[in-house]
């Protein structure tokens, strides 16, 4: 190279060099927006509550600058009207640019942000809705919360073995409801069981105490129930009502009915019933302990249920993305960061599937008791890294 031609090439990697280092600064003065859609108005306000809360108790404690940038919250309530869910969504990506869509407390509201996530290219983060199809509907969906179908593993082994070997099934009548409802008579079937009847309860407010009705007459050792998170209470106060409580019929199901939100009002009833889930606020870990603590303290009157835990880890999700990326904010880059991240939750040990963008965490199996003057589901089983078993089932 001639001494001209090495002076202009010098000059040229100066002057990238310098654009280079602008567009960094650039990038560290730009807000990384995150959009939380969630429901906080209607019937499901309390998950909508619960995922908020742990989403901001992980800002409060990790700071609000990752990577360099600032992150900003930006929390929409969606009142569990799917249209509005997904118009918020377009508003948030055109208007507000956010770079991650997060949230989504039941599965008919995350399934219609999909196409949106699909075609924007921007990362979905579903931290409570639990359907296994959602994360097939965008490449840009990632879940930190729950997978429905997996739900069900540890309490279909457990209770046949457990004197409860005649069970009627009794599930919300929409998609995760159908969900659980299948992989619970699959895996309790292949593990001694039998079926007595199978039945589904509309979503919308449910009057539990016919079906209730109908199980009992069936003379079934057990009633395996699905509800969506808060729907526990009404549930359980038919059961007792109707003084099923007191017949010898054993009520056990996925743990979403005895959410730790709201077990206290539940009362005693609810003593000694078998769940199996992946959260109890008593798990106990120090790493769970502090997040109970620290989760009573930000918002008092309430403590942390499995979708608090969905909004928690859902940001370490993306904070931890964007240490990756170095901050940037390209949606493949922050998907592909998010594949494969393991660490250590308040739940326990959990990881993101790189083929199904899934989580895989520990499946408890709890028992309702007593401890130190409020109800608590004790955990006394564990199945350890759970897959989605219909997406394992689909291979
Ligand atoms: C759901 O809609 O996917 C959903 C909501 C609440 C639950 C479980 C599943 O507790």
């Amino acid at each position: 190279m001639s001494g001209g031609k090495i002076r202009i090439a010098a000059a040229l990697a100066a002057s990238l060099a310098v654009s280079l280092s602008a567009a960094g600064q650039a990038l560290a003065q730009q807000t990384v927006k995150v959009g939380l859609i969630v429901p906080l108005t209607g019937p499901f306000t309390p998950t909508g509550r619960q995922i908020e809360a742990g989403a901001k108790l992980y800002m409060q404690q990790h700071g609000d600058t990752v990577a360099g940038r600032k992150i900003e919250l930006i929390v929409r309530d969606d009142g569990n009207v799917a249209d509005t869910t997904k118009r918020l969504a377009q508003e948030l990506i055109v208007n507000d640019k956010v770079a991650v869509l997060a949230g989504f407390g039941l599965t008919p509201l995350a399934l219609a942000t999909a196409p949106i996530s699909a075609q924007a290219k921007v990362p979905q983060i579903v931290m409570g809705a639990a359907t296994s199809i959602i994360t097939e509907r965008s490449p840009y969906i990632v879940r930190s919360g729950m997978v429905a179908p997996a739900l069900t593993v540890g309490v279909a082994q457990w209770a046949p073995k457990n004197g409860i070997k005649r069970v009627v099934t009794l599930v919300s009548d929409y998609a995760p409801g159908i969900d659980i409802e299948k992989s619970f008579v699959e895996q309790f079937k292949a593990a001694g069981g039998e079926i007595v009847a199978q039945m589904r309860v509309p979503l919308a407010n449910p009057d539990f105490a016919p079906f209730l009705q109908k199980a009992r007459d069936a003379k079934p050792q057990g009633i395996f129930v699905f509800v969506p998170a808060g729907q526990g209470s009404i549930l359980m106060k038919q059961f007792a009502e109707r003084g099923l409580d007191k017949s010898g019929i054993r009520l056990i199901g996925t743990g979403d009915m005895t959410d730790d939100d709201i077990l206290n009002g539940i009362g005693d009833v609810a003593l000694g019933l078998v769940t199996s889930h992946h959260y109890s606020a008593a798990h106990p870990s120090a790493a769970n302990k502090a997040f109970v603590a620290a989760f009573k303290k930000a918002n008092p009157g309430m403590r942390p249920n499995f979708m608090g835990i969905g909004g928690y880890d859902g940001m370490h999700l993306i904070y931890e993305a964007l240490k990756k990326t170095g901050g940037a904010t390209d949606g493949d880059k922050l998907v592909a960061a998010m594949k494969g991240m393991a660490w250590e939750s308040p739940r326990g040990p959990i990881s993101i599937d790189p083929e199904t963008r899934d989580i895989v965490q520990n499946i408890y199996v709890r028992k309702v008791e007593r401890v130190g003057g409020e109800l608590y589901n004790v955990e006394f089983e564990t199945v350890p890294a759970v897959k989605d078993p219909v997406k394992a089932a689909k291979k």
